[in-house]
C-alpha cells in the first residue's frame, strides 16, 4: 500500500513538475489532486437515484425552448432538424410543487428521419442534499415516444466524478399544453 501510495505521489509530482515546465500551467487544481489522493484506492460503488424531470412549456417562462429548425422541420413528419434547450427543474415527487433538488440543464435535438427521437445531452446540477453541487452528464438516445426508454451517464462531477451509469426514463404525464413530467430511475457507479 505505501508503495501504491509512493508511486502516486511520484506520478503528482511528475504531473506538477511537467505543469511548471510547460509553462507554469498547474495539470490539476487543488481539489482534484485532494480527490486523488483520497481515492487512489477506493472502490466503485454503486448509487440508485430516483427522480422527476419536470417540462414546462405553457407558461411565459418556458423551462424547454425550441432555438432552431431546418426549412424541412415543418414538413418532417418526425420534427427531423429541430433543436432545443431545457432547464428543467428535478424534483423529489411527480406533483406541481414538489420539492426541487436540481436543474437538468441542456440540450436535445430531434435527430431521427423514421421516428419521432432525440439526441439528448445535458447535465443535471443537483442543489440539495448530500449530492449539492455535484453534477451527472446524461447523453444518448431518447426514443421519446417510446414508454420506457434509457439513456447513458457519462460522467459526474463532485460526489459522481469519474461517473458512468444508465438511467431509465418514462413519460409520466403529459397534456395538450405541452407540459411533462418524467421519472427517472438511474443506477450510477462513482466512487
Ligand atoms: C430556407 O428558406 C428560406 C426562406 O424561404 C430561404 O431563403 C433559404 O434559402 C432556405 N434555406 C435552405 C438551406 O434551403
Ligand atoms: C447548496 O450548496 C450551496 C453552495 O455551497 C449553498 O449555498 C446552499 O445553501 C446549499 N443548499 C442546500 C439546500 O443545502
Ligand atoms: C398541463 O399541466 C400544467 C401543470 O403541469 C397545467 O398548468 C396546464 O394547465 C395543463 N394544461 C392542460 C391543457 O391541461
Amino acid at each position: 500500500m505505501e508503495k501504491i501510495k509512493s508511486i502516486l505521489v511520484t506520478l503528482v509530482s511528475l504531473a506538477t513538475i511537467v505543469g511548471i515546465a510547460y509553462g507554469g500551467i498547474r495539470t490539476s487544481p487543488d481539489s482534484l489532486e485532494k480527490w486523488l489522493t483520497t481515492h487512489y484506492a477506493a472502490k466503485e460503488k454503486v448509487t440508485q437515484l430516483h427522480f422527476y424531470v419536470r417540462d414546462v412549456i405553457s407558461t411565459p417562462t418556458p423551462t424547454n425552448v425550441v432555438v432552431a429548425s431546418a426549412n424541412t422541420t415543418s414538413s418532417s413528419p418526425t420534427s427531423f432538424g429541430q433543436v432545443a434547450v431545457m432547464d428543467d427543474p428535478v424534483t423529489v415527487g411527480p406533483e406541481p410543487g414538489s420539492k426541487i433538488i436540481g436543474q437538468a440543464g441542456g440540450i436535445y435535438a430531434l435527430a431521427s428521419l423514421e421516428e419521432t427521437s432525440l439526441h439528448m445531452t445535458f447535465t443535471i446540477v443537483f442543489a440539495d442534499g448530500e449530492y449539492n453541487g455535484s453534477t451527472l452528464s446524461f447523453s444518448g438516445h431518447n426514443a421519446y415516444l417510446t414508454p420506457l426508454r434509457q439513456i447513458s451517464i457519462v460522467g459526474g462531477t463532485g460526489v459522481f466524478a469519474f461517473a458512468r451509469g444508465v438511467t431509465s426514463v418514462t413519460t409520466l404525464s403529459s397534456n395538450s399544453s405541452g407540459d411533462a413530467v418524467f421519472q427517472y430511475d438511474s443506477i450510477v457507479l462513482h466512487y
